[in-house]
């Protein structure tokens, strides 16, 4: 008689420091959020040309601003004089130009350097040659995602290849038309853990039962602790007696147009990596962006999306935000509890997965091919 081995029950985490060693923390902004295509504004929060953001990617700083003909632009917020940073604010409008304010170099809102204190006698200066550095600009979902690499990886497959990975195909996603939504709400959270805390966290759902009690009411299988990333084209179903994906499972707002019947009711999840996660819904669309600043703190920025006519109506949206709002709380007060014990001599070598996270331990061989084998 031949026995099969029996796959193990628990599987290894990542050891403690790999959430506190600020050496590693360093490494992962070199090859995780500089050498990635990084989520860093929603294209609508650049109204006008003239607009602008400034984003920490890694360990750079990015301006982002909106041309005189209306597409997006990044750039290294660094001047080429002598290095000041450009913009300090973290948003605003400029009326034509860029203008460093320590020798007053300015640029149009392309990047190019238009004029500089005696550059006419300069002759031999090419303003082209010292135009601000641009950096790779895709647009998808609303968002603008820039990448840092010199060759930046394919957006296709890095990014628009999550949604394919979760749900199958990418017209799952494309049905809720989520560039043409609008903002109904955003709320920064100000987390002190590290980043992968918080992807872990919400990459399963053993914890469902235990800390989302509004949730578990809304999607009942939840409770069983089987993740909505844990099967591909798998959305957790709303509970019988659910009216809507709000805090009390009362009625929510109409479909989106196209999102398919077999759509309905239900929420999907899907995890973009490394920074970003999707929350899918009949009648909205949730989208976190995270901003890693240190190994243990971490901004979270959370944008609740309707279609524009129901921002538009002025519509009561708050059971719809509050469901969401408390889940995000709930789970960052766990990442938040967690944190502290990562660097506990009982955590030294690391904890266990138990099988509904077991592709926990598939993001952690991500995390390890991206560092190229080298972490401390
Ligand atoms: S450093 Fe910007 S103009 Fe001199
Ligand atoms: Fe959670």
């Amino acid at each position: 008689m031949t026995t099969h081995p029996v796959a193990p029950s628990l599987v290894a985490t990542l050891p403690g420091h790999y959430y506190t060693d600020p050496e590693l923390f360093r490494l992962e902004q070199e090859r995780v959020f500089e050498a990635l295509w990084f989520c860093a504004v929603r294209s609508a929060d650049l109204d006008k040309p003239g607009a602008f953001r400034t984003v920490q990617v890694g360990r750079e700083s990015v301006l982002i601003t909106r041309s005189r003909t209306g597409e997006l632009r990044a750039f290294l917020n660094v001047c080429r004089h002598r290095g000041a940073q450009l913009c300090t604010e973290e948003s605003g409008e400029v009326r034509r130009n860029l203008q460093c304010p320590y020798h007053a170099w300015t640029y149009d809102l392309d990047g190019k350097l238009v004029a500089a204190p005696n550059l006419t006698k300069m002759p031999d200066v090419d303003r082209a040659q010292y135009g601000l550095i641009t950096v790779a600009l895709r647009e998808w979902l609303g968002y603008a995602w820039v990448c840092l690499a010199d060759e930046p990886p394919s957006f296709e497959e890095t990014v628009i290849g999550a949604a394919v990975e979760r749900l199958g195909d990418t017209a799952a996603i494309d049905r809720y038309r989520t560039e043409g939504l609008a903002l109904g709400k955003r709320i920064t959270y100000d987390v002190r853990s590290n980043w992968k805390l918080i992807v872990e966290n919400f990459m399963e759902c053993y914890h469902c039962a235990t800390i989302h009690p509004e949730l578990t009411d809304v999607l009942p299988e939840f409770a069983d602790g089987y993740a909505a990333q844990y099967y591909v084209g798998h959305g957790a179903e709303f509970g019988d007696d659910v009216k809507g994906f709000t805090v009390d499972g009362s009625e929510g707002f109409g479909r989106l147009p196209e999102v398919a019947e077999d759509q309905d009711r239900r929420y999907y999840a899907m995890t973009v990596k490394p920074t970003v996660f999707v929350n899918l819904v009949p009648d909205h669309v949730i989208l976190h962006r995270m901003f890693p600043l240190a190994q243990d703190r971490t901004i979270v920025e959370c944008d609740w999306l309707y279609a524009p006519e129901v921002v538009e109506s002025g519509a009561d949206l708050s059971k719809s935000v509050e469901l969401f709002h408390r889940v995000n709380a709930q789970d960052f007060d766990a990442c938040e509890r967690t944190q502290p014990a990562m660097s506990s001599r009982a955590y030294r070598s690391g904890g266990v997965l138990v099988p509904t996270e077991h592709h926990i331990g598939i993001f952690h061989e991500w995390l390890l091919k991206q560092l190229g084998g080298e972490h401390v």
